[in-house]
């Protein structure tokens, strides 16, 4: 059973008792229906509690049911709510720390609330693409006023406690409890209070309109669809809103189901659940158990005082983390440090943080020029030059000054991290730790398990990862880890097609379109151009087999390496991040196709996305059979958080599977047919062979 059941005096107390956040799985319903039927079969009982034992009253729907039997098994959440809801004994929700999704719903079926100060109140149920179908959107409104409502419904942001009891007129909450560890007392003592009033209140027989019904609702529909244009869930949290206005509660309750069921199904939801549960996964390391011993990190050394040095300094800092970093001259220190400074001045500028913080923050960083000063700090992380040279001294110099067990993480990112473990005495203590730029906003880490690197090592950086905040995703070692290794077969194909007869604004306009926050071209503007040109420059004596459009050696031969520069595939004016056609760089590509005897044909949009998005899942596709990516979700989770693939379509391994492997495959034999693409790349890797041979799917 997961709840216990006590009595105190003449109120009974259900207590949810499922770690960790009390999920509404079968079992907990079970149990939360049977200890109604016991205090209703009770003489001596005159009041029940409800509550939540741990970290939460209830965090909702348990993740761990879903997709499985039980998930759909009665009772239903609706059920135990409606058995709740009509009980004759009067139920009061205590609240604390937690109500959210499902557990919000189940306190909303209680005849009272009482809550705890903060106490995280949500139905979240939009960020998974469906709505609250527990009855959230018609009851929610009725405590709470429609507006602040139809607000939490369409966010699915959590809302203090403390906040929306000091909302004039909510019915919410009854009573506020002084704090959490008096909390239950309270709620018993609530509850002797009110045993004997009857008739029992019930939030579904509350009144809901809003007095300028027609108007708000118009003006609230275009302002989410307005913002919400590839999601559908949040216009029908809407309706089933404006249904709690305009309809009877159980004509409103259908709206809700009807509105619950057509989300449940669409591609979008389907999508963000499948992100949910990837961003669980990809925490996981299979040979790693949870309880793996880590090691303490209090400290942090960063080398390398440049663009990514400063960013991920800053990450730790935020954390409250103290970080010393090091320079080998005072110039680069300073300028460094005075770039870490401008980035938060200006968040305090825009009101984002308060100068105190700020401050505070600050006082955290030590400058230093010397090793002497960083040798006894928990974990270092090297962000210098990209050359296997200086990472080389680098290296030996910490082997040298580090404390034992010290964790020495590189940032390279596409240095072999094998090699830069052996230039130490201590390859078990040495991982990649791959941010990507600006290293203080983007999310994603890939975090790089070399051949010796040693399991607590692993565990420990997993979960620095969660401390400052990082979406992090385990990759083996190989040229450009998982997301720079499948972008470089992204970026070639974008290069083919302008050969081919594209503009590179025609092929970022229609990858933009479908869903990505910035086509190839205005990344290359964005990134530099010359880091991509380094790489050819490479790949052209590495592999000399490997075919590649020429059209941006000629880019950078001119100068232009983007937006630093003010000039790339585009033109930026006074500093500007508008990205302006230029007519000099089309006559380059016209006089590239005829040198080289090519006659431009039309391109569709169609064709542009899929030879952008399949040539990375081709890719992927090796990624997966090497094992340098764990599961295909880990590889939709490094897409979709550090190199804006749509969420929307679930990143591009889901996108595939959507789209059909079968389908993939056909695609891709077309493509090997094109004189002009690389027939060879577009073989499908095995592992999608065997997939489409077996009708399976990545995912
Ligand atoms: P950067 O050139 O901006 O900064 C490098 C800094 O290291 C400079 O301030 C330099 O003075 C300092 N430095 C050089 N040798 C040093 C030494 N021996 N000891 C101490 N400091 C030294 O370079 P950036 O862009 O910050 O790149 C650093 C590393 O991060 C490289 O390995 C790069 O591949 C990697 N990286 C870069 C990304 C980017 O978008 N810029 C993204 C992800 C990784």
């Amino acid at each position: 059973m997961s709840a216990q059941y006590a009595v105190h005096g003449e109120v009974a107390v259900i207590s949810l008792d499922n770690p960790p956040v009390n999920g509404l799985g079968l079992s907990t319903r079970l149990a939360i229906a049977d200890g109604v039927q016991k205090a209703l079969s009770d003489p001596a009982v005159n009041a029940i509690v409800l509550t939540g034992q741990g970290r939460a009253f209830s965090g909702g729907a348990d993740i761990r049911e879903f997709g499985t039997p039980k998930a759909t098994q009665e009772p239903h959440l609706s059920s135990v709510i409606s058995l709740i809801e009509n009980c004759t004994k009067p139920v009061v929700a205590a609240v604390h720390s937690i109500a959210m999704g499902g557990g919000l719903e189940l306190a909303l079926g209680c005849h009272y609330r009482v809550a705890a100060p903060g106490a995280d109140i949500a139905l979240p149920e939009v960020k998974l693409g469906i709505l609250p179908g527990a009855g959230g959107t018609q009851r929610l409104p009725r405590v709470l006023g429609v507006e602040p409502a139809l607000n939490m419904i369409v966010s699915g942001e959590p809302v203090k406690s403390e906040k929306l009891a000091a909302l004039p007129g909510q019915k919410l909450f009854d009573k506020m409890a002084a704090s959490a560890a008096s909390l239950l007392d309270e709620a018993i003592a609530f509850a002797r209070g009110i045993s004997a009033i009857r008739p029992l209140p019930r939030v579904r027989d509350l009144p809901c309109s809003h007095p300028q019904g027609d108007a708000y609702f118009q003006f609230a529909r275009n302002m989410i669809a307005g913002v919400s244009k590839n999601y559908p869930a949040p216009l029908k949290c809407l309706e089933a809103v404006q249904a709690a206005t305009t309809n009877k509660f159980d004509d409103g309750m259908r709206v809700e189901r009807e509105g619950f069921l057509s989300l449940v199904t669409t591609p979008e939801s389907k999508a963000l659940r499948h992100m949910f549960f990837a961003q669980r996964a990809a925490s996981k390391i299979d040979d790693v158990p949870a309880d793996t011993p880590k090691r303490e990190i209090k400290t942090v050394a960063v080398i390398g005082a440049g663009t990514m040095g400063g960013g991920i300094s800053m990450n730790f800092l935020n954390a409250g983390i103290p970080v010393r970093i090091l320079e080998t001259k005072q110039e680069a220190l300073d300028k460094g440090l005075a770039t870490i400074q401008k980035n938060y001045q200006a968040q305090v500028k825009k009101g984002k943080l308060k100068e105190e913080v700020f401050q505070q923050r600050m006082s955290l960083l030590t400058p230093t020029l010397s090793y002497e000063d960083i040798k006894d700090v928990d974990l270092v992380i090297e962000a210098v030059f990209e050359e296997i040279g200086v990472k080389e001294l680098v290296f030996k110099k910490l082997d040298e000054v580090m404390r034992p067990g010290a964790i020495l993480a590189s940032n390279t990112s596409t240095l072999d991290v094998n090699a830069i473990a052996h230039f130490t005495k201590r390859p078990q203590d040495v991982v990649g730790m791959h941010f990507f730029s600006p290293a203080n906003v983007m999310k994603l880490l890939e975090v790089v398990r070399g051949a010796a690197t040693a399991k607590d090592v692993m565990a420990t950086v997993m979960d620095v990862a969660k401390r400052i905040k990082k979406t992090a995703v385990v990759s083996g070692v190989c040229d450009g880890f998982i997301g720079n290794r499948m972008i470089e077969q992204y970026v070639r194909q974008a290069g083919f097609l302008i050969e081919e007869g594209c503009t590179p604004q025609q092929v970022d306009k229609a990858i933009e379109k479908f869903g990505f926050a910035m086509g190839p071209f205005r990344m290359g503007d964005l990134a530099g151009n010359d880091i991509g040109w380094a790489i050819r420059k490479r790949r052209y004596l590495e592999k000399p087999h490997m075919k590649y459009s020429k059209i941006a050696d000629l880019l950078c031969e001119q100068g232009r390496y983007g937006q630093k520069v003010g000039k790339g595939w585009y033109d930026y004016l006074d500093g500007k991040r508008d990205a302006i056609p230029n007519k000099d760089v089309e006559a380059m590509i016209v006089k590239y196709r005829a040198d080289a005897g090519i006659t431009a044909r039309k391109i569709s949009d169609e064709e542009i996305v899929q030879r952008l998005v399949f040539s990375m899942v081709n890719e992927a596709a090796h990624i997966l059979e090497e094992g340098i990516a764990a599961r295909a979700s880990d590889i939709d989770i490094v897409y979709t958080t550090g190199y804006g693939f749509p969420v929307y379509r679930g990143g591009p391994m889901l996108y595939a599977d959507q789209f059909g492997l079968f389908n993939v495959v056909q695609a891709m034999n077309r493509f090997a047919q094109n004189p002009y693409d690389d027939g060879q790349f577009w073989q499908p890797a095995p592992l999608l062979a065997r997939l489409v041979a077996d009708g399976k799917s990545f995912n």
